[in-house]
């Protein structure tokens, strides 16, 4: 079921808007916190009104929240007709929500591994085409695409959340192509592990079985989020991964 958008402060039509999935996690709420402090407004969506108007208190620009679950397929339209409504503009989505899941062929959970691909895949699909379309039509816009260094690569019992991320590896890339010689710009970042909620409830932490002392910060993300979006326009970053110290994958 999706909420009602619901504004917490004024709009200035003058700054440029960001949409971001996933804003009530680690990367969506640092790169929350970072394009705010740049001037950005927001348009901020996760599943938990609680946690998106309590991120929402603490902007520094014009922010609204929108609640809803990225399975439902209203929701990309949503979003992009809550930037239009609430500020008349976007300029850049951060396509982000996601889920793992992982497993040995004995124990891995099929069901969650579905609603995986209905996550990263089909709601990433759906935000992708939503937001490009809109960008296209007004001929500027930055999409970017949170894959994963597992957009690159594979790894024992992450094959299926490997899969997911390569699917949008693929398809940005061909959009990318599609679009390189107008100001609609796509990018994937391929971070690796990064300390979040993503595995929440997993027995030993990936920090232990990967043997990463320091895995990177969600601050260190939207850092390069800043770094994409402060580029000048005829320079493109199509795909950035950003790796800790002593990732060997
Ligand atoms: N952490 C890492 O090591 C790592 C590395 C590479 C790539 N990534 C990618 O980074 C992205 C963000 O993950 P994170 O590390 O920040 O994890 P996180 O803290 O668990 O955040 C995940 C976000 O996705 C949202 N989400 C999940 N399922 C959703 C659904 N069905 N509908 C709407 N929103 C949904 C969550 O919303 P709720 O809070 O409402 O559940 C949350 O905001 C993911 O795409 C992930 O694959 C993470």
């Amino acid at each position: 079921m999706l909420q009602t958008a619901e504004e917490t402060n004024g709009g200035d039509a003058d700054k440029r808007v960001a949409v971001i999935t996933g804003a009530t996690g680690g990367i969506g709420s640092a790169v929350a916190k970072a394009l705010s402090g740049a001037g950005y407004q927001l348009v901020l969506s996760g599943r938990s009104t609680s946690k998106l108007n309590a991120l929402a208190a603490t902007m520094q620009t014009a922010s609204v929240v929108v609640a809803g679950d990225l399975q439902d397929s209203a929701l990309p339209h949503l979003l992009l007709s809550t930037a239009l409504e609430s500020f008349g503009r976007c300029d850049v989505c951060l396509n982000n929500g996601g889920i793992l899941e992982v497993g040995q062929i004995q124990d891995i959970d099929i069901d969650r591994v579905c609603e995986m691909v209905r996550v990263n895949v089909e709601a990433a699909f759906r935000v992708t085409y939503a937001f490009l379309k809109h960008f296209v039509s007004q001929r500027t816009g930055h999409l970017i695409n949170v894959s994963s260094v597992l957009g690159k690569k594979v790894r024992s019992t992450a094959g299926a959340y490997a899969g997911t991320k390569h699917a949008i590896e693929a398809l940005s890339e061909a959009l990318r192509m599609e679009l390189s010689k107008t100001d609609v710009q796509v990018s994937c970042i391929e971070p690796g592990l990064i300390r979040t909620g993503l595995h929440d409830g997993w027995e030993i932490h990936p920090t232990q079985l990967m043997g990463i002392s320091e895995p990177l910060l969600p601050d260190d993300i939207a850092r390069m989020i800043l770094f994409l979006l402060q580029q000048p326009s005829h320079v493109r970053i199509p795909q950035l991964m950003i790796l800790p110290k002593g990732h060997e994958i």
